[in-house]
């Protein structure tokens, strides 16, 4: 695992965006794993003003997002639907066909799970999967709990996540319970794992995942361990002793 620990969320941002803009010249090809919340909004931005300054080129990348939240309409300015057009498709030439985003709607969510992670499979895998972390340690939706999901599965959110998330809609008590999400084997099979951490409010989990060398499924990210190429950026005030 390598940690990177960055000055502050700006700092964290460029390095995170220099990593993708590598990743994606070395690979025009290559298949992204996309992650919401506000972590990465810094990073999108950096992409799209280089993609726009004609550095990157996003023609022929395909994405694949974490999560999505069950019972949300793409058109609803909460959905990570629509965070994903507006934070950052909407601003490059990605084509909206090659990006992938969960299905809260699905007809048949089991079944649709199945055929996000076969999609997955059948493009090739995952070739940089970004995270970022909730405060209870969370990656993609997998909550800590007795057990995990291996594959992409319908999940209860915690309380702390709703509250945690609440801020993103209009009206607190609009947020959903359930979600889909990647399951930790969808992410651990990603070849690489680029994980963002900032903010007072991630300290905990922070020291809590740096300093256990244990896997526990009450700490969903504690798995990324095991993983053979994660990379860690954290800034100061989620670092700091
Ligand atoms: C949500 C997403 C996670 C994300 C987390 C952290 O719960 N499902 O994928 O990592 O929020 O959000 P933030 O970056 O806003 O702290």
């Amino acid at each position: 695992m390598k940690l990177i620990v960055k000055k502050d969320y700006e700092e964290m941002s460029k390095k995170a965006a220099d990593i993708m803009i590598e990743e994606i010249k070395g690979n025009p090809n290559i298949i992204l794993g996309l992650a919401t919340g506000s972590t990465p909004i810094g990073m999108y931005k950096r992409m799209i003003k280089r993609h726009k300054e004609g550095e990157v080129d996003f023609s022929n990348v395909k994405s694949f997002n974490l999560d999505e939240y069950v019972g949300l309409k793409g058109s609803n300015p909460s959905s990570y639907k629509y965070f994903m057009n507006e934070n950052l498709f909407d601003h490059i030439n990605i084509g909206k066909e090659n990006t992938y985003i969960p299905d809260g709607n699905a007809k048949d969510l089991n079944l649709y799970s199945k055929e996000y992670d076969n999609l997955i499979k059948k493009m090739g895998g995952i070739d940089i999967q970004v995270l970022g972390i909730g405060t209870n340690g969370h990656i993609g939706f997998n909550e800590p709990a007795k057990e995990l999901a291996v594959g992409t599965s319908i999940v209860k959110l915690t309380e702390n996540t709703m509250k945690d998330n609440s801020r993103f809609f209009d009206n607190p008590e609009e947020i959903p319970n359930t979600a889909i999400t990647m399951g930790m084997g969808s992410i651990l099979k990603a070849k690489k794992i680029l994980l963002l951490i900032s903010g007072e409010n991630k300290k905990e989990i922070t020291k809590r995942l740096l300093e256990n060398n244990k896997v526990t499924t009450q700490l969903p990210a504690s798995f990324l361990l095991l993983h053979p190429d994660v990379t860690i950026i954290v800034d100061e005030k989620a670092y700091k002793k």
